[in-house]
């Protein structure tokens, strides 16, 4: 799927309350979105320790208790609504985030 700003991402309902989904952006970058407490996170899906993709199973992205952003490679830890790493080898770095817009329930990524 290529980055058209006017094609939504997906509905928000497409999104789990307290789930992630992943994204193919390009043929080459992948990105996911998290719903936590009735907002929207987007973010590029590549750890700041190594810069591996964060997950190894399909659309999860959240630690057990669904409060982190866990990346599986190393167990690096980021804050949902921030990115910021606050434990694992990257502390203090943080995900790229994705500016969105959200118009009649549809999540649609901004350039
Ligand atoms: S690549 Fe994410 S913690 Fe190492």
């Amino acid at each position: 799927m290529a980055f058209d700003p006017q094609t939504p991402l997906c509905a928000v309902e497409d999104i789990p309350e307290d789930g992630s989904k992943g994204f193919a952006l390009d043929e080459r970058s992948t990105i996911f979105a998290v719903r936590k407490d009735g907002k929207v996170f987007i973010y590029h899906n590549s750890c700041p320790h190594a810069g591996l993709e964060l997950n190894w199973v399909p659309d999860r992205f959240l630690d057990r208790d669904k409060e982190y952003i866990l990346c599986t490679a190393h167990g690096a830890m980021f804050e949902i609504a921030s990115g910021l790493c606050i434990g694992g080898p990257c502390a203090g770095a943080s995900l790229r985030q994705l500016a969105h817009t959200i118009k009649d329930e549809q999540i649609y990524l901004q350039s």
